[in-house]
C-alpha cells in the first residue's frame, strides 16, 4: 500500500469517525471535549485499517456492520492511550504531537474521558445490529472485542507491564505483556473484521496468529524508536520507558549484561523454539543478535533482554 493510498484510508477513516463522535453541549460537555480531542489528535489509524481489510478480504460488503467496528476499535485504542499517559502510568505529556488529554483537560477528564471512551466503544459497535448483518456474527465479533480489550487482553498486558517497571522480565513474561499489550488490539481487529464477514473458528485462529506476530514487530519497534527516535517524527516524547525505568529495552554504555541476564542467555542458548518470530525465523530483523557477551568494546548499544543491538 503506498503513501497517498494510506493517507485516503485515513482521511477516509477520521471522516467516517465524525459520524459517532459526541456532540460538544450539556452539562458534561468537557469530557466530550476531551474525547473529541484525544479521537482527532492523530494517528495512524492502523486497527480499523487492519479490521477493514481483514472484512473485504473474507468477503464483506457491509459497511453498516463494518464502520461500527472499525470506529469502537479506534476509540478503545484511544482509551489505552490515555490512561497509558496519566501520571500513574507513564506518565508523558505529549502524544500524537499534541498535549496529551489529561495535560489539557486535567487528571480527572483524563480518567474520565478514557471510560467514556471505552464505554462509547461498546455504545457503537451495538451500532452494528442495525445492519443487514446476522446478529450471530455481530455476536462473535462482540465477543472476542470484549475479550480481546479487557484484563484477558489489552488491560492484562498493561497489569505486568507497570507491575514491572524496574525488574528484569523472562522471555516468557515480555512475551505476555507485548502479547497483550499490543498484539491484542491487533488480532481483535484481524479477527473481527474476518468473523463479521463470515470466517469460521479455524480461519478466525489464523487471523490472530498474524495479528500476534504483527503486534510483537510493532511493539519492539516502538520500544526501539523511544531510545533512538525523534520526538518531532514521533508526536510522542522518546526516552519514556527509560525515565519509567520499563523493562522492556535499555541503553547500556560500555555495559556487560547483568549476572542474571548472563545467566538466562547461557541456559536458554541454542533451545530454539522461541515465540519471537525473528528466533524461528533467523535473519528477518536482521538488526536484532543475540550476540552474547562478545562484543566487549561496543559504546553502546541497546539492550533487549536477549537481545542486543549495537548502535
Ligand atoms: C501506540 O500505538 C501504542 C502501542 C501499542 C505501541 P500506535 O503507534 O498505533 O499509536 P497511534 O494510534 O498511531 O497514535
Ligand atoms: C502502550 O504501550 C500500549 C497500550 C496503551 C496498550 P507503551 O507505553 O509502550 O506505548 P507508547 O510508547 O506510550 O505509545
Ligand atoms: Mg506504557
Ligand atoms: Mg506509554
Amino acid at each position: 500500500m503506498n503513501k497517498e493510498v494510506l493517507a485516503s484510508h485515513v482521511a477516509d477513516i477520521e471522516a467516517g469517525m465524525k459520524e459517532y463522535m459526541p456532540e460538544e453541549n450539556g452539562y458534561q460537555r468537557t469530557v466530550f471535549e476531551a474525547v473529541n480531542y484525544s479521537l482527532l489528535a492523530g494517528g495512524k489509524r492502523l486497527r480499523p485499517m487492519f479490521l477493514y481489510e481483514a472484512y473485504r478480504m473474507f468477503g464483506g460488503t457491509d459497511e453498516k456492520a463494518v464502520r461500527p467496528f472499525m470506529m469502537a476499535l479506534e476509540m478503545i485504542h484511544t482509551y489505552s492511550l490515555v490512561h497509558d499517559d496519566l501520571p500513574a502510568m507513564d506518565n508523558d505529556e505529549y502524544r500524537r504531537g499534541k498535549l496529551t488529554t489529561h495535560k489539557k483537560f486535567g487528571e480527572a477528564m483524563g480518567i474520565l474521558s478514557g471510560d467514556a471512551l471505552l464505554n462509547g466503544a461498546f455504545e457503537t459497535a451495538f451500532l452494528a445490529f442495525d445492519s443487514e448483518t446476522e446478529a450471530a456474527q455481530i455476536g462473535r465479533a462482540l465477543k472476542i472485542l470484549g475479550h480481546k480489550a479487557g484484563m484477558y487482553g489489552m488491560v492484562g498486558g498493561q497489569v505486568v507491564d507497570v507491575e514491572k517497571d524496574g525488574c528484569f522480565m523472562d522471555e516468557d513474561m515480555l512475551y505476555f505483556v507485548h502479547k497483550n499489550k499490543t498484539s491484542a488490539l491487533i488480532e481483535a481487529a484481524l479477527m473481527t473484521g474476518a468473523v463479521l464477514a463470515g470466517a469460521d473458528e479455524k480461519q478466525a485462529a489464523v487471523m490472530e496468529q498474524c495479528g500476534t506476530d504483527i503486534g510483537l514487530a510493532f511493539q519492539i519497534q516502538d520500544d526501539i524508536l523511544d531510545v533512538i527516535g525523534d520526538q518531532e517524527k514521533l508526536g510522542k516524547p522518546v526516552h519514556s520507558d527509560e525515565k519509567n525505568e520499563n523493562g522492556s529495552i535499555r541503553i547500556w554504555n560500555r555495559c556487560l549484561p547483568s549476572k542474571s541476564e548472563r545467566l538466562y542467555r547461557q541456559r536458554n542458548r541454542g533451545t530454539g523454539g522461541s515465540r519471537y518470530p525473528w528466533k524461528r525465523t533467523p535473519g528477518v530483523f536482521g538488526g536484532i543478535n543475540e550476540i552474547s557477551g562478545r562484543k566487549r568494546n561496543v559504546k553502546r548499544m541497546i539492550v533487549w533482554k536477549k537481545y542486543w543491538i549495537v548502535l
